[in-house]
């Protein structure tokens, strides 16, 4: 067997939950997701929380990719240290891209096809996509992703979207997100997403309501 001798190189970004690294296995560029201990956590409780959201999070991937959503392919999983070797995508936070509104296009067909398989992100904001030099747009980070989701979850996908483009780009925003409507509608179907786009008003009503 080929020894899985990956050499890592730099830390990418060091988030709330996990560590993102670059690292090489031979001449390919890869991403190493480590979720690392918390240590407000109980140590035993903590092992289990990060191996099931990493167990999680590489099987929604894998699944993900055999239904054909632009995700990082999954090339080997760790799940006593609780890490994830994947794909390196190469490109651009949407969140930093310039033609981010135009991408927004793709990006409706992308979240239309996962919401047609019952899979909601979870955390979908413009830092959790990334977008190519080939016109490509990929989804990442499927650690808070459900499967079996219901109406509700994929509103606050959509829900979610809307906001994280409002505060990053807050006069495209309209422009953006009837791109991305257009596309997931196409996608979904007319009647499908209209329901989704109904109970995204509601979850919009109920935050005012909160924050009054
Ligand atoms: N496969 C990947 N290819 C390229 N960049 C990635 C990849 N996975 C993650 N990243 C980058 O690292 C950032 C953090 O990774 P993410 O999985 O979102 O973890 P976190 O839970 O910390 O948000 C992403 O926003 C993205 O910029
Ligand atoms: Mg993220």
């Amino acid at each position: 067997m080929e020894s899985l001798n990956f050499v890592e190189k730099k830390v990418i970004r060091v988030g709330a939950e996990a560590v993102i690294k670059e690292a090489f296995w031979k001449n390919h560029r890869i991403i190493v997701k480590h979720r690392v201990p918390k240590r407000y956590r109980e140590e035993s409780i903590d092992l289990r929380v990060r191996k099931s959201r990493t167990i999680h999070e590489a099987k929604m991937l894998i699944h993900l990719s055999e239904n054909g959503i632009p995700v990082p392919l999954v090339y080997f999983i760790d799940p006593v240290e609780c890490v994830i070797y994947m794909q390196y995508i190469e490109g651009l936070e949407l969140r930093n891209h310039p033609g981010a509104v135009e991408r927004a296009k793709r990006l409706g067909n992308i979240v239309g096809e996962m919401h047609g398989l019952d899979v909601c992100h979870g955390d979908l904001t413009l830092a959790n996509i990334i977008a190519d030099e080939n016109q490509g747009v990929w989804v990442v980070d499927f650690g808070l992703s459900g499967f079996n989701a219901d109406l509700e979850e994929k509103a606050i996908d959509v829900h979610l979207l809307e906001r994280s483009a409002a505060s990053t780009f807050p006069t495209q925003t309209k422009k953006f997100f009837e791109n991305f409507l257009k596309s997931y509608s196409e996608t979904t179907g007319r009647d499908a997403a209209k329901e989704v786009l109904e109970k995204v008003k509601e979850i919009r009503s109920r935050g005012r309501y909160v924050a009054r």
